[in-house]
């Protein structure tokens, strides 16, 4: 895989407060906060001493008294409590099995003080991502190559310096993702009534991507044109190789219009993703969101602006209420993507594969960046072995049950703080809350203080139980599973 800065989680979403298991090329990794620095640490996910994850672990704030402020930080094994000080290299700082006396003793050998050691990487948080190093090479061997580094991957990502985002691991692999990410031609279908509908779909206009030369790898852009809610839209896209994906667009009344690019809309149509590689059959997405980035002078003229009613709607609605939605989004491409991806690795595992288009028939223009991103691959990477039947290095990954398809817990609420904290006030405050109201109103309606009385009580009542039912059969749920029948939409 390409040797850059890799993209592995979002700090929007992360606790930092707890160790979070991450995945990149099959490596499990641990990822925390260190306090007082604020640095993020990145280590591999295994204690020394006899191999237990550490995202199982907990973190240790220390500090001299009870009540002054953290002075370190340590990660700390919960098989056997060994500590470890991610800030400093993974070092181990911590055996309660042995006196302080014969710690410092063992661990003063450069042998004994390196095999206690838990590997650690160097971090960089850039627009809310969290990026790291995990390569071999050191990062300065790409010094100087600015589209290796997150400021250049996400250069064409035009979206504020702190954008908020949606993470969601995925049952197909990166390619998959990244292939899907592309193709703009199967929004009116794969999201009719999400995103569009399936009568927006007419010929898409894909210009040819910009050839990509032998000497780089690192992205193709181009343009494109489609109709979304009745409007015609048309703008750019381009692949950052190897992660990122972008578009910049504007909507237009008539086709005219959009010819002669007289676009009205002030934000347009923006979409920033990275793609990650995972493990086989799996990969992640974060989705980012926000306002565009903007100059100082523009930033000065929206302030002074009133905020939309739809604005302030907007900033009041909790994270975790759009991240349902978002899982929506998912979740109806999620099952024919995961069944596709299989299919074609099996075409490509018994030799049907024909040597560029995996087995894919693709007349019409809108498939172009999938052809470009087919000849990318192999070219670039060795993500699918090199493509030739003869070298076959495809393993097929297992299919996965229909059900652990949309686990959306494991996919996404497991992973964001704001959905953990939403499940958790919903389940501890919300429904015990409505339970008390309407166990009162239910006793309070046996009197009679004043005229209606027992008419309000009663509503109140069945008011609770209408929320109660709504919260515990719709809402608690789709913070686990999903489910998309396109039969149905
Ligand atoms: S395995 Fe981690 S302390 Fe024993
Ligand atoms: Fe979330």
């Amino acid at each position: 895989f390409p040797r850059t800065w890799v993209p592995i989680a979002s700090i929007y979403e992360l606790d930092p407060n707890r160790p979070t298991p991450q995945l990149f090329l099959n490596q499990q990794y641990v990822c925390y906060q260190d306090q007082p620095s604020g640095q993020w640490i990145i280590m591999d996910d295994i204690c020394p001493h006899r191999l237990a994850p550490l995202s199982e672990g907990r973190i240790n704030r220390n500090t001299e008294t009870k009540i002054s402020s953290i002075i370190s930080t340590s990660l700390q094994c919960s098989y056997h409590g060994w500590e470890y000080d991610g800030l400093n290299n993974g070092k181990c700082i911590g055996i309660p099995q042995i006196s302080e006396q014969e710690k410092t003793a063992l661990l003063s050998s450069t042998s004994n003080s390196n095999r206690a050691c838990v590997k650690s990487y160097s971090t960089i948080v850039h627009k809310n991502i969290l990026w790291f190093w995990p390569w071999k090479v050191d990062s300065l061997s790409i010094l100087g190559q600015h589209k290796k580094y997150p400021e250049g991957m996400m250069e064409s990502i035009s979206i504020n310096a702190i954008p908020s985002t949606y993470t969601r691991d995925l049952p197909y692999g990166w390619d998959t993702l990244v292939e899907n990410l592309i193709d703009p031609a199967h929004i009116p279908f794969a999201h009719h009534n999400l995103q569009g509908k399936r009568k927006d779909a007419i010929p898409i206009y894909m210009s040819i991507p910009e050839s990509f030369s032998d000497t780089t790898v690192e992205s193709f852009y181009f343009e494109w044109s489609d109709r979304t809610r009745g409007k015609h839209r048309g703008g750019t896209g381009e692949f950052n190789a190897p992660y990122g994906v972008s578009y910049n667009a504007h909507y237009y009344d008539t086709k005219e219009e959009m010819l002669e690019k007289r676009e009205k809309d002030d934000a347009g149509f923006k979409l920033g993703a990275l793609c990650i590689p995972t493990k086989p059959g799996w990969s992640r997405a974060i989705i980012m969101a926000g306002p565009k980035e903007m100059k100082e002078k523009e930033m000065k003229k929206k302030k002074e602006k009133r905020k939309s009613l739809f604005g302030i709607l907007f900033s009041i609605i909790p994270v975790w209420a759009i991240h349902l939605l978002s899982n929506k989004f998912l979740d109806s491409d999620l099952s024919f993507l995961h069944y596709q991806e299989q299919e074609r690795l099996r075409h490509i595992q018994d030799g049907r594969y024909d040597g560029g288009s995996n087995g894919y028939y693709m007349p019409a223009q809108s498939d172009r960046c999938i052809s470009a991103l087919r000849k990318w691959i192999p070219k670039y990477t060795n993500y699918l072995g090199d493509g030739s039947p003869s070298n076959n290095k495809y393993e097929l990954p297992n299919t996965i049950p229909r059900k652990e398809l949309f686990d959306r817990y494991v996919q996404h609420t497991s992973h964001c703080r704001h959905c953990q904290k939403g499940l958790k006030q919903i389940q501890t405050k919300i429904i015990p809350r409505l339970y008390g109201v309407m166990t009162i109103s239910i006793l309070a309606s046996g009197f009679n203080l004043f005229r209606g009385y027992k008419l309000v009580t009663k509503l109140i009542a069945l008011l609770s139980f209408g929320l109660i039912r709504l919260i515990t059969a719709k809402i608690e749920p789709a913070f686990k599973d999903g489910e998309f029948k396109h039969y149905e939409n």
